[in-house]
């Protein structure tokens, strides 16, 4: 199989299958940030209404910046995880009084931020600034582990590297972005930790899980 196959793939799946979210209409990297640290701890549906109440209530990241903190916590109320909310508010008073309010655009300036993983500069890097970065997150392990059948322990972190460079080979140059959105659009709709729709799945017979009844089976995660 050409190694086109599966981003082509994935990418003509996400055209008919992708949801519309506010996220994905936008280059916009503060916004992006911010639905990204939302979505981290927060399931689709439950992010969406904070998605859209922070980006009326702070549209930049000056306004949250000037924001008061008890404000910020209050529009967080709900979702947990309140380090999430201080760590961005910090971070949004680092931008403006740092970088000017410019954003960092590369993926390894990103990283340097507070609050700012590797998922979430990848993110933020490939779909505002479309670097080539391939963002890992659970549905990326489960689809990569499944379909090239690496039974690496997704759970040891020794493991990142198998699939960091697996990612990396596979991402294309012309469209990090939207690959990046597909596959995790893929694990979180086609490719599900229970039940997978492998009946109606466009990699079926490419799938090295299914091919070999593994499904079930991969990806391997030691530790819960
Ligand atoms: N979960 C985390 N990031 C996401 C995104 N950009 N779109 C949909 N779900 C997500």
């Amino acid at each position: 199989i050409p190694s086109t196959y599966f981003p082509n793939t994935l990418l003509t799946w996400y055209q008919r299958h992708k949801r519309t979210l506010p996220w994905r209409d936008t280059t916009d990297p503060y916004l992006i940030w911010l639905s990204e640290v939302i979505l981290q701890q927060t399931r689709v549906a439950q992010g969406l209404p904070y998605f859209q109440r922070f980006a009326e209530a702070y549209p930049t990241v000056q306004h949250l910046a000037a924001a008061p903190q008890d404000e910020v916590l209050r529009l967080w109320q709900g979702l947990g995880y309140y380090s999430r909310a201080r760590n961005m508010h910090h971070t949004a008073k680092q931008i403006v009084q740092e970088y000017g309010g410019v954003f960092p655009n590369k993926y390894e300036e990103l990283l340097k931020l507070k609050g700012v993983g590797s998922y979430t500069a990848a993110a933020i890097a490939s779909f505002a600034f479309q670097e080539k970065v391939a963002v890992l997150d659970g549905n990326v392990f489960r689809v990569l582990a499944r379909v090239f059948g690496l039974s690496d322990d997704i759970a040891a972190p020794a493991s990142r590297k198998v699939f960091q460079q697996l990612a990396n080979e596979l991402i294309p140059a012309d469209a990090p972005d939207t690959f990046n959105q597909a596959i995790m659009e893929f694990g979180a709709i086609q490719c599900t930790p229970v039940m997978p729709d492998c009946l109606f799945c466009p990699l079926q017979q490419s799938c090295f899980a299914f091919t070999h009844g593994l499904v079930q089976e991969l990806p391997v995660k030691s530790k819960a």
